[in-house]
């Protein structure tokens, strides 16, 4: 695992752009797994704008995210799959057909997330996966518990995840309470590892990660054991890993 600290969100985010873009360029068609929440929104941008500049093109990429709300429909803004085609999507020149995010309209929850696992298997698994982490070191929606999953399942999130998102929602009992998500083990099949984190709200989570014994009760220690795995963290996110 590599640390690379930052001095703050800005500069977390133009580097992580930076391995996202350098990525594309080595591979034009690159499989990239994808991440939503708020820590990407700045590295999207970034990205952004140097497509529109020509200096970076995703014509060729292909994309699958890592998790979608049960029960959500692809247009519902709340959706993970809007929040993809609003951030990102509708603004690079992606074919979209290439874009993929678990189907949370299918209420069969196993034939979601087993027609996900093919799809993810398909393609040959991500070539760079993109990661944020939760307060609680959740990775996805791979919430603390007893054992790492392994492929696409469908989860109960835990009350401190529903209550990190009721940020993005009116009210706290809008977040929905399930989700399906790529396991554990898919995420470590990724080829490389990208997380990104920044604030102190993550310190724990961060250094739990990095410094802590590989343990289910925090997802986000497995990716030790990721031969290239690089954390991209401010110092707020940092300020319990003076080691790092
Ligand atoms: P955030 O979410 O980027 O909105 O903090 C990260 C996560 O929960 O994985």
């Amino acid at each position: 695992m590599r640390i690379i600290r930052t001095t703050d969100y800005d500069d977390m985010s133009r580097k992580a752009a930076n391995i996202i873009s350098a990525q594309v360029i080595l591979k034009p068609d690159s499989v990239l797994g994808l991440a939503t929440g708020t820590t990407p929104l700045a590295a999207y941008k970034q990205l952004i704008r140097w497509c529109d500049r020509g200096d970076v093109d995703f014509s060729e990429v292909s994309t699958y995210n890592l998790d979608e709300y049960r029960g959500l429909t692809h247009d519902d803004p709340q959706s993970y799959h809007y929040f993809m085609r609003k951030n990102f999507f509708d603004h690079i020149n992606i074919d979209l057909s290439r874009t993929h995010v678990p189907d949370g309209s299918n209420p069969d929850a196993d034939a979601a997330c087993a027609d996900y696992d093919k799809l993810v298997h398909d393609a040959g698994y991500p070539d760079l996966q993109l990661l944020g982490i939760g307060n609680n070191g959740h990775i996805g929606f791979n919430e603390p518990d007893k054992y790492f999953s392994k492929g696409t399942h469908c989860v109960d999130l835990t009350e401190s995840t529903i209550k990190a998102n009721s940020r993005l929602f009116d009210r706290e009992e809008d977040v929905p309470r399930q989700a399906y998500t790529m396991g554990v083990q898919t995420i470590m099949y990724a080829r490389m590892i990208l997380v990104i984190a920044s604030g102190e709200a993550k310190a724990e989570a961060v250094r739990r990660m990095c410094f802590g014994p590989v343990d289910p009760e925090c997802p986000a220690s497995i990716l030790q054991l990721h031969t290239n795995c690089v954390v991209i963290a401010d110092e707020a996110a940092l300020s319990q890993c003076p080691e790092a």
